[in-house]
């Protein structure tokens, strides 16, 4: 199933919307959460570092590209990318998600955040994950696959940059152990649940690529 053509071949439907929003921001239309993302429907999404409370701003789709420095305020308030991400897959029907941080209270208030705006509630959980931390991320992708059996969406999100020089738990250059081995730890840990995920799908007759990680840190 790994050509395009194949692809096309088994799932037209699917194919043609993926095209459709392709074209559409090639002849510059911009990106539009509310109509580009599909259906979450049955999907289980995981998403490390949703929490952040980093004074950027939500953005204005209808007048600007998703990635932009011109940003302006909506109504979600202060919020990182992670935050908005979340919060953005929430208004299109995910069996949940789960936010991965490790700060229990900003988490618990992003999620609180998030619900108030939604317009109806979103199965939202907190999931402590350390990054810095290889026990940490053992016990987050542990207490993860104890209670679910699949995994749609893994977005790697958390990270940081230009901190004082120190390393994490384990005794890797800070950057480092939390961006990359971190996060290569977690979707290791990940991966059976993802790969059988993708299975099951194919099954159903739906499309395995349905099926994502994505990187932002
Ligand atoms: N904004 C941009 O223009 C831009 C551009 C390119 C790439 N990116 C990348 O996109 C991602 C999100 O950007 P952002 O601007 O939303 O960043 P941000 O506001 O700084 O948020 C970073 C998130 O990572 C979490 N995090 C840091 N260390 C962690 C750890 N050890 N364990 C668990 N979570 C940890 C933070 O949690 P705490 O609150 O606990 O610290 C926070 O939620 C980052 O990886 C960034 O490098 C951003």
């Amino acid at each position: 199933m790994g050509t395009p053509l194949l692809r096309f071949m088994f799932y037209p439907m699917d194919q043609l919307k993926l095209l459709g929003s392709s074209m559409r921001q090639m002849v510059g239309k911009k990106f539009d959460p509310e109509k580009d993302i599909i259906d979450q429907s049955s999907k289980v999404i995981l998403i490390t570092g949703g929490e952040s409370a980093t004074p950027i701003y939500s953005f204005n789709t209808s007048t600007q590209p998703l990635y932009t420095h011109e940003l302006m305020r909506t109504p979600v308030g202060n919020t990182g990318l992670g935050k908005e991400t979340v919060f953005q897959l929430a208004k299109h029907n995910p069996t949940r998600i789960y936010l991965a941080a490790r700060n229990t209270a900003k988490a618990q208030a992003a999620i609180a955040d998030i619900q108030k705006h939604l317009s109806q509630p979103a199965d939202i959980h907190h999931l402590p994950l350390d990054l810095s931390s290889f026990a940490s991320i053992r016990a987050a992708a542990d207490q993860f696959t104890s209670s679910n059996n699949r995994l749609d969406t893994l977005i790697l999100n958390a990270g940081i940059m230009d901190i004082l020089p120190h390393r994490t738990k384990d005794g890797y250059e800070m950057d480092f152990g939390t961006n990359h081995l971190g996060h290569f730890l977690l979707t290791t840990l990940l991966l059976p649940t993802l790969v059988n995920t993708a299975k099951k799908l194919e099954s159903e007759g739906k499309p395995p690529d349905n099926w994502r990680v994505d990187t932002q840190s």
